[in-house]
């Protein structure tokens, strides 16, 4: 079993839909921490030992989030920019993260139809995550499939159940080592 690290990061919880269906699908499975980066640190002043420490327990890294203007809500960026030191994750010594994998998981108000070249995105999801890709990669990490769930607006409550259980289905392979690679692009809940 691998043990998997899922770091939310979403400003107001309380205001979500896909991202709370989301963590209440995985936040109490067996061999999965469940960290709420926004309730633990209220005032972006992230404790770079305890996360340092929370990454080299764990084999899978998740980063949870709503896509917030083609990235991720301030404070993931700010755990990135602080918690992935020379040293630590990559640089002479950085090999703490070596061989791990991380996942993208998140949510967009735009529909899928929007991630493509002619869509009003432009850009394929992918291409838009490639900042999370190279970061994985520099630190050694293998960077998996992205779980994305598309036009959060139109998602039925149906669609929403349909879409938690595909990413606890995905959470629970990779905890158990399968390939992960089940439920991965989801629009409106259709695959
Ligand atoms: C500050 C902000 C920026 C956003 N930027 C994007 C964006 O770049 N692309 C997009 O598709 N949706 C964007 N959205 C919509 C959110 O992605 C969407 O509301 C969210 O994924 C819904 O998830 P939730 O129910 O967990 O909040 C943005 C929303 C906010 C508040």
């Amino acid at each position: 079993m691998s043990r998997v690290l899922v770091l939310l990061a979403h400003p107001a919880l309380h205001r979500s839909r896909a991202n709370a269906a989301l963590a209440d699908a995985v936040r109490s499975l067996p061999g999965v921490t469940f960290h709420d980066l926004y309730a633990a640190y209220p005032h972006h002043h992230v404790d770079v030992a305890r996360e340092q420490g929370l990454l080299r327990s764990h084999d899978v890294v998740v980063w949870q989030h709503p896509f917030y203007w083609y990235s991720a809500p301030s404070l993931l960026k700010e755990w990135q920019d602080v918690v992935l030191e020379h040293g630590f994750a990559y640089g002479d010594g950085g090999t703490a993260l070596r061989g791990k994998r991380v996942l993208s998981a998140l949510s967009t108000g735009g529909p899928a139809a929007a991630y493509q070249p002619g869509g009003y995105n432009r850009h394929t999801i992918g291409h838009l995550l490639a900042p999370f890709d190279q970061t994985a990669h520099l630190c050694g990490m293998t960077y998996l499939e992205p779980f994305v769930v598309h036009g959060v607006g139109q998602l039925s409550e149906a669609g929403l159940r349909e879409v938690a259980g595909r990413y606890r289905d995905r959470i629970e392979a990779l905890r158990d080592d399968g390939a992960g690679r089940n439920g991965g692009m989801a629009a409106g809940g259709m695959a």
